[in-house]
C-alpha cells in the first residue's frame, strides 16, 4: 500500500508518499523559517497563510514523481493534531478533498505518534538502518514537546514522563533569541556549542534525580537570561560558544539521563530518539556514549526523519490503515494530543 501523507501542524508544509513497510517513495518539505525568523518564533496566522500558499504545489510535486502520479496513491493520511488549529485545517482540508475526489481511504494521524514511529522509515541512498523491534523507549524532544514514551506497537504508546514547562526545543529557541542568533535556535546553538567549553558557565540542572522521568527547562532558560543580564550578551564568538556549550551540556545530560532511567525502569534495552532536538549533534554523541556504557541499543533516525516531515505521517497512517481503521469526512483537528496528557 502506498500512502500520501500531509503535514501542516506548525511551520512546515510537507507531503510524502510512503509504502506501508516504511519505504519513502517521494517527499517534500516547504519550510516557513524565512517568514517567522524575523519574529523569533512561529506566528500562527502567518503559518496558516503560508500553508495555504504551499499546500497545492507541495502535494502536487510529491505525487508527480510517482510513475502513475495520483493513480499510484492508495490512501491519504494527514496530521490532524496536535498543532496550530488554523495550520492543521489547511492540511486536513486538502487531504479530505483528495480522498473524496479520488475515492481514497482517509486517516488522521497524531503528529506525536508520527515522530515516535519515524525510526521505521527508510530512504534510497540512506545507509540501511537496523530494524527496530517493539517494545522500545522513545525520547521525543521537539519545539512543542519533550516526553518519554514506551512504544509497544504502532498504536500502543504509553507516556512515561514529560516536561512540566518548556519543551527542550523551545528552550533552544529562547536562548538563541537572547543571544540574537536567529530562529530556529537549535541548529545554531548546536554548532556554536561544539566550539565552546561546556563547563565555562555554571548553570543549574533542574529535575536531575533519576527517580523522576519529568523534565523542566524553564529554570535553565531563566538562569541563562540572568547570566546575560549580569554580564551582557557575550561579545566574542568564543564567549557565545562557551555559553551555548554550557546550556547544551545541561539539556543533553538531562535528556540522556532520563532516557536511560526510563529504559531501566521499563526493562527495555532499546532507545529511540525523535523530534527536532534529536538532530542535535551533542545529544546524538552523548546518547551513543551513555547507551554503550549501559548496554542499551540506540536508534537515531536520520535528520530528515527527526524534524517535522510528512513521511512519518504517511507511515503512521499506513499502520492504522493496515489495522483496518478509517476516518470519515467528519474528521476534525485537535490542538492537544491525548498521548501528551
Ligand atoms: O520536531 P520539530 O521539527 O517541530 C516541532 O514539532 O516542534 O522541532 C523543531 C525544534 C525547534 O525548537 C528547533 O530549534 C529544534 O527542534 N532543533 C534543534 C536542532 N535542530 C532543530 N535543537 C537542538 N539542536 C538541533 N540541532
Ligand atoms: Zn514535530
Amino acid at each position: 500500500m502506498r500512502v500520501l501523507g500531509i503535514e501542516s501542524s506548525c511551520d512546515e508544509t510537507a507531503a510524502a508518499v510512503v509504502q506501508s513497510d516504511g519505504r519513502v517513495l517521494s517527499e517534500l518539505v516547504a519550510s516557513q523559517i524565512d517568514v517567522h525568523g524575523p519574529y523569533g518564533g512561529v506566528v500562527p496566522e502567518l503559518a496558516s497563510r503560508e500553508h495555504l500558499r504551499a499546500i497545492v504545489p507541495v502535494v502536487h510535486q510529491a505525487v508527480s514523481v510517482l510513475p502513475g502520479g495520483f493513480d499510484d496513491v492508495d490512501a491519504v493520511a494527514v496530521t490532524n493534531g496536535p498543532g496550530l488549529i488554523g495550520a492543521l485545517l489547511v492540511g486536513l482540508s486538502a487531504a479530505k478533498a483528495i480522498a473524496w475526489s479520488r475515492d481514497l481511504p482517509l486517516v488522521g494521524v497524531d503528529h506525536l505518534i508520527g515522530h515516535l514511529l519515524a525510526v521505521h522509515l527508510s530512504r534510497d541512498g540512506e545507509e540501511a538502518a537496523e530494524a527496530v523491534s517493539y517494545p522500545y523507549v522513545a525520547l521525543l524532544a521537539s519545539g512543542g514537546h519533550t516526553a518519554l514514551y514506551r512504544v509497544d506497537g504502532s498504536a500502543q504508546v504509553q507516556l512515561l514522563g514529560q516536561t512540566r514547562d518548556d519543551a527542550a526545543g523551545e528552550a533552544y529557541d529562547k536562548v538563541a533569541k537572547m543571544l540574537a542568533l536567529g530562529y530556529p535556535g537549535g541548529p545554531v546553538v548546536d554548532r556554536l556549542a561544539s566550539q565552546g567549553d561546556p563547563l565555562a558557565v555554571d548553570l543549574p540542572m533542574p529535575m536531575k534525580s533519576r527517580r523522576s522521568l519529568e523534565f523542566s527547562f524553564s529554570g535553565l532558560k531563566t538562569a541563562v537570561a540572568q547570566y546575560v543580564k549580569r554580564t551582557g550578551v557575550p561579545q566574542t564568538e568564543q564567549g557565545c560558544a562557551d555559553l551555548c556549550a554550557s546550556f547544551q551540556h545541561v539539556v543533553v545530560e538531562l535528556l540522556v539521563r532520563k532516557s536511560l532511567a526510563a529504559c531501566q525502569r521499563e526493562g527495555i534495552p532499546r532507545l529511540v530518539l525523535g523530534g527536532g532536538v534529536a538532530a542535535n549533534r551533542g545529544l546524538r554523541a552523548r546518547a551513543a556514549e551513555a547507551c554503550a556504557e549501559a548496554g542499551v541499543r540506540l536508534h537515531v533516525p536520520p535528520f530528515a526523519s527527526c524534524t517535522d516531515n510528512a513521511a512519518m505521517i504517511a507511515y503512521a497512517g499506513a499502520q492504522r490503515l493496515v489495522a483496518g481503521e478509517r476516518d470519515t469526512m467528519e474528521l476534525g483537528a485537535f490542538s492537544r494530543s491525548p498521548i501528551s496528557v
